[in-house]
């Protein structure tokens, strides 16, 4: 299926790994002209090349903490007029929420809800004035069943998509659509090392822990990152101008409930 979206232009934050990778991967194939960032310089080189290589995309890198004033300015100078926005980050590290002080909140809402406000409004009006927008919002499972040990991810990430639910409905108009991907359980550094140190916690093998989180799963595995790179593509086809203010949960079926 052609996505129609050859020649366009899209940031993809948090993207040198992950799902931020699978996204970016996914419109490279498209035929999407690539601004690709993450912190990590050297990380984000090597998956820039890789995605050129693979795809003959355009791929231009930027090295900037997303979560940054500064961070956003360097990367949007590199694109200020993007068709396609995907925005990620870090996700909050998890723990007992006795534990977490005034900062460690603001850290969690300015990283997985602000930030990616922020970025929505340098974007938007220039995708409503253009007549076309597609902005993907990487979220997580937790906004539709929260995880116990993630409180500030449940949080954080629930005020996201409230603010997306309104502004989405005031964009469609323009076919600029906002839509969230909600990851349920994908095998990504982040998931690994979550796993890893809740095998620590219980005192088991990290290898124990990884399998019985698998056999936990619905559909007996966990996602791949190019499943999730295949979702973002589409949601940010020209074939899906009527979907707006949507969270399209990716977890196999584990969230147990018909809708
Ligand atoms: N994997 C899952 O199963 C799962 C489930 C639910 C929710 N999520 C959420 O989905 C998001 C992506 O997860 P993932 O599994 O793909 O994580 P990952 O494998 O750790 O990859 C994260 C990517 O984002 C970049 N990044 C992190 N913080 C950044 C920042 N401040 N500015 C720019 N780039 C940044 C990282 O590179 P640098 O470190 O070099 O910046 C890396 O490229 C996270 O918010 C995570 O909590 C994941």
């Amino acid at each position: 299926m052609d996505m129609g979206i050859k020649g366009r232009k899209a940031i993809v934050c948090g993207a040198s790994k992950g799902l931020g990778k699978g996204c970016a991967l996914a419109l490279a194939r498209e035929g999407v002209a690539l601004v690709l960032n993450a912190r990590g310089a050297d990380a984000l080189a090597k998956t820039a090349a890789e995605i050129n290589a693979a795809t003959g995309a355009t791929v231009t890198a930027v090295a900037a903490d997303v979560t940054t004033e500064a961070g956003r300015a360097t990367l949007l100078a590199a694109c200020p007029d993007p068709d396609i926005l995907v925005t990620n980050s870090a996700g909050p590290p998890a723990g007992d929420f006795r534990n977490w002080s005034g900062d460690d909140w603001m850290k969690a809402l300015n990283g997985n809800m602000v930030t990616h406000i922020l970025l929505i409004k340098a974007v938007i009006d220039g995708m409503i004035a253009r007549r076309f927008g597609r902005i993907v919002n990487i979220t997580s499972a937790a906004v539709k069943s929260p995880y116990p040990g993630l409180g500030m991810s449940n949080g954080a990430r629930s005020g996201l998509t409230g603010f997306v639910a309104g502004l989405a409905r005031q964009v469609s108009q323009h076919n600029v659509t906002i839509n969230n991907l909600l990851p349920g359980s994908h095998e990504t550094d982040r998931l690994r090392s979550l796993i890893e140190a809740e095998a620590k916690t219980r005192g088991v093998p990290a290898a124990q822990a990884l399998a019985e989180a698998k056999a936990a799963e619905t559909a007996k595995r966990f996602g791949t990152v190019d499943e999730f790179g295949a979702a973002c593509a589409f949601l940010c086809s020209a074939h899906a101008g009527y979907i707006a203010g949507q969270n399209l949960l990716l977890d196999g079926g584990s969230y147990n409930g018909t809708l």
